[in-house]
Order: C-alpha cells, then sequence, then structure tokens
C-alpha cells in the first residue's frame, strides 16, 4: 500500500506531458479480440486498470504483451476461448464487462462475473442488456452472474434511456459482426466512443456518427488486426488545468485537444482562469483573481462527472459561494467528507453541493474513496497550508501514470511512500 504526501504552497511552473485516455484504451483493449489477427496499441498509458483488463484477457488465453517501457501493448486473442474469465479479476475492474460484447460477437455465448456497485453509485448494467437482447442474444442473469448466447446476432434499432458510455460502447462492439444494421439512438457521444469506432473502423468495421447520438453500424464478416495510438486524457489534462488554476499558478500542458476540453474550458475561464490554445498545447494561467461559479455535471458535451471533485477541490479556495450538481451519478461526494477536514466549506443537499470558498486549505490526513476523489485531494493538498496526506492511493494509480512524478516536475512537493 502506498501514500502520497504533498507539502503545499509551492507556486507550479514548467510543463507537463497528457498521456492516453484511460476511457479510450480500456474499451480499445476489449475490441482487439474482434480479431483473431494482432492489434497493436501504441502510446497506452501504463495503468493499474491497463494491467487488470490485460489479466482479464490473459485468463481467457489471449496472449497479452504490455511493453512498459515502449508504452505499447500487444494483444494476440487467435487463442482465446470462449471459457469464464477469472471472478476475482473481473470484480476488480467494472471495465471488465466491456469484454461482454466483443465475446459474443465472437463466440455467441460468454459468462461473466456481475460487476458490483462502487464507491460512486450502484452503477447498474440494464442498458448493456438490453442492447445485446435486441440484437437476438438470450441473456440471463442470477447467482452473481451475467450469461448471454446467440446462434447469430442480427442487427436491430436500440434506443438508450440514458446515454451510457459503456453501454453504448458494448453494443457497438457486438454489433460490429452481427448481421445487417444497428442503430444506437441516444447514444453517449463521448470522444472515447469516437476513438473506438475509428480503431474498429481501422479493423475493417462499418461504424458511422459515433461521436453524436445516433450510431450507424453496418455489420461485417470480419475483422483484421490493426495499429492505433488512442486520444489524449481529457480528465488528466482537466485535472493538471485544475492544479495549476488551484496553486494559482501558471503552466503548460502538452496533449490536449481543444474540442474534448470545451465545457472544461468554458467554466474555468468563467471562474477568470487564462487559458491559451496553440495546437495540441495549453497554457493555464491561474495567478488572477478567481471568481465562484455554479456547475452542472452532464453527459459530454457537458461538463464531465470526472471532472467534479477537481473542480470542488478548486472551488473550495474561491471567496464566494458555488454550487455543484451531479447529474451522473448518485454517490459522488465522497471527497466533500475529506476535503472538510482540510478546511473545506462543504454541504451536501442531495445531488448538490454548496461551497462557500475559505481563506486557506490546511494539510491532514484523507483517504483517497475513488480514483478521481484521490486525484481532487492531491489538488486541494497543492494548495494546502502544510502537509497532507493521501491514503488508498491505489485508486488514483488506477487512472493516472506517474501522477506524483508528473507534479514533481512542475516543482510540486510530493511524493509517494510505500507503508
Ligand atoms: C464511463 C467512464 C467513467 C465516467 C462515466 C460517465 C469508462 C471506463 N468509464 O463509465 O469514467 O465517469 O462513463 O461519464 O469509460 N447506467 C444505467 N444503466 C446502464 C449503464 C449505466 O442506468 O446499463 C447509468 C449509471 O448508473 C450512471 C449513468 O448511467 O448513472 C452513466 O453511466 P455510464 O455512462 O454507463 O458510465 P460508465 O460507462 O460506467
Amino acid at each position: 500500500m502506498s501514500k502520497i504526501i504533498v507539502r503545499g504552497g509551492n507556486i507550479l511552473k514548467g510543463e507537463v506531458n497528457i498521456s492516453a485516455a484511460k476511457n479510450s484504451v480500456l474499451p480499445i483493449i476489449a475490441g482487439c479480440i474482434l480479431s483473431d489477427d494482432k492489434c497493436i496499441i501504441d502510446q497506452a498509458p501504463m495503468l493499474e486498470d491497463v494491467f487488470v483488463i490485460s489479466d482479464v484477457l490473459r485468463s481467457v488465453c489471449a496472449e497479452i504483451d504490455v511493453n512498459r517501457k515502449d508504452s505499447r501493448i500487444i494483444i494476440d486473442s487467435t487463442a482465446i476461448k470462449d471459457c469464464e474469465p477469472a471472478g476475482e479479476l473481473v470484480r476488480k475492474m467494472r471495465g471488465s464487462f466491456l469484454l461482454m460484447g466483443p465475446m459474443i460477437s465472437r463466440f455467441g455465448r460468454f459468462k461473466l462475473s456481475l460487476p458490483g456497485g462502487c464507491n460512486i453509485g450502484t452503477r447498474p448494467i440494464d442498458l448493456h442488456l438490453k442492447g445485446f437482447s435486441a440484437l437476438g442474444a438470450e441473456v440471463n442473469v442470477g447467482h452473481g452472474y451475467v450469461e448471454a448466447y446467440a446462434k447469430k446476432l442480427i442487427g436491430s434499432k436500440i434506443y438508450l434511456d440514458f446515454p451510457s458510455v459503456g453501454a453504448t460502447e458494448n453494443i457497438m462492439m457486438a454489433a460490429v459482426m452481427a448481421e445487417g444494421e444497428t442503430i444506437i439512438e441516444n447514444a453517449a457521444a463521448e470522444p472515447e466512443i469516437e476513438d473506438l469506432a475509428k480503431f474498429l473502423n481501422s479493423m475493417g468495421a462499418n461504424i458511422i456518427g459515433a461521436g453524436s447520438g445516433t450510431i450507424r453500424i453496418i455489420g461485417v464478416k470480419s475483422l483484421r488486426g490493426t495499429t492505433h495510438r488512442p486520444i489524449y486524457d481529457r480528465i488528466e489534462a482537466g485535472t493538471f488545468m485544475i492544479a495549476a488554476a488551484i496553486t494559482r499558478s501558471r503552466i503548460k500542458i502538452n496533449g490536449v485537444n481543444e474540442e474534448h476540453l470545451k465545457p472544461v474550458i468554458a467554466k474555468l475561464t468563467e471562474a477568470g482562469v487564462f487559458i491559451k490554445i496553440e495546437g495540441d498545447t495549453m497554457v493555464v494561467d491561474g495567478t488572477g483573481d478567481l471568481k465562484p461559479i455554479d456547475i452542472k455535471t452532464m453527459p459530454y458535451p457537458g461538463f464531465p462527472t470526472d471532472m467534479q471533485s477537481q473542480i470542488a477541490g478548486l472551488l473550495s479556495t474561491v471567496h464566494g459561494t458555488s454550487i455543484i450538481t451531479e447529474t451522473i451519478f448518485e454517490n459522488r461526494f465522497m471527497h466533500a467528507a475529506e476535503m472538510k477536514r482540510m478546511g473545506a466549506n462543504i454541504k451536501i443537499d442531495g445531488r448538490s453541493a454548496v461551497i462557500e470558498g475559505v481563506n486557506k486549505l490546511t494539510g491532514a490526513e484523507v483517504r483517497a474513496t475513488d480514483l478521481r476523489a484521490g486525484a481532487a485531494l492531491i489538488l486541494c493538498g497543492l494548495a494546502a497550508e502544510g502537509e497532507t496526506q493521501v491514503t488508498d492511493i491505489y485508486h488514483v494509480d488506477r487512472g493516472y501514470v506517474d501522477i506524483e512524478k508528473k507534479f514533481q516536475g512542475l516543482d510540486a512537493d510530493i511524493e509517494r511512500v510505500n507503508v
């Protein structure tokens, strides 16, 4: 077990390089099993979640070479079997459920341990299952497992009651070799879905409209191997943007896509942060006077729920009242209690958090309750007076590559200690 110790107060300076997106690479790794040719993922982020999904695939006999030095993953699924993947690995990471779509597509059946809830909410999978059923699969849930069978998947029209990212991806992967045409309506439009479609199309799939609310998938007979470089991680970039703002510093961030970051740029600009973008580089200047703002998390292109805890940390340091409304996950304010231990003034009322900016945050021992909450607490630690210790840091390692090293490169006083 390791924890991160931050001694707050340093002004950040210099530049940081953003890694590839966790939320792109996970479905892409799952998508690799749609072909029995080799697939290569270049510049892959070396993250705990990536290692776990690789182990899940190994447990169904895929050969995966994760080259940490070159940040390259080579996936050979020739020998893959339609057996049940190791349950303890599947339960470790909800993202494992993304294997369901490609496995049904390839083998016509698959059985998987049901993903549990998590700290941020119950996270049901009904929309994924509704999609598989619409494609002609027989889906059974019971005894902690979900099983699906289909002699043949047949294209269909599927309306999602909510634009779920995972359901859109899973259904897209199940439909890619189905007979005929599938249309997903009210699909999620996140950039990671567009990236997955780009990857699948480079394997020979025929997907049109990914990145919009309507996705059309024309089934093809087979898919071939490919090489793909996933998009930059917009949430990691957003986290460093907030690092500049919360420490009232000016830093350069390399590896950003302006379009993907629009909602974060808009809200930080409204708060008084100065942002300049040239190509895929951004300068974030948080040295001016900052003012409170209201935020509502929404499906893309709305403000991302994955940035909610980090911006709550920032707004805790901005004089005046800010209100955050969380509409995506029902229990995503766990960080508030930890931030309060650092002197933040946050009141939770149902799905809203009312934040009164305080003069200063003070270092404390706090616990990362989930991935983004952990990142947010590190950000608070950078701005706080004295020392902050963030425990349960394994949550953060799921989604941030070398977070303490990247902050050290920006002159922060931060270290990881193994306890
Ligand atoms: C993905 C991201 C996660 C992000 C989330 C929302 C990955 C690996 N993870 O998670 O970082 O926070 O999108 O942007 O890409 N829902 C249902 N039924 C379903 C599926 C979802 O009711 O079958 C609900 C969920 O409970 C939640 C909402 O839909 O309230 C959004 O979930 P979803 O978009 O599916 O998130 P994930 O794909 O799990």
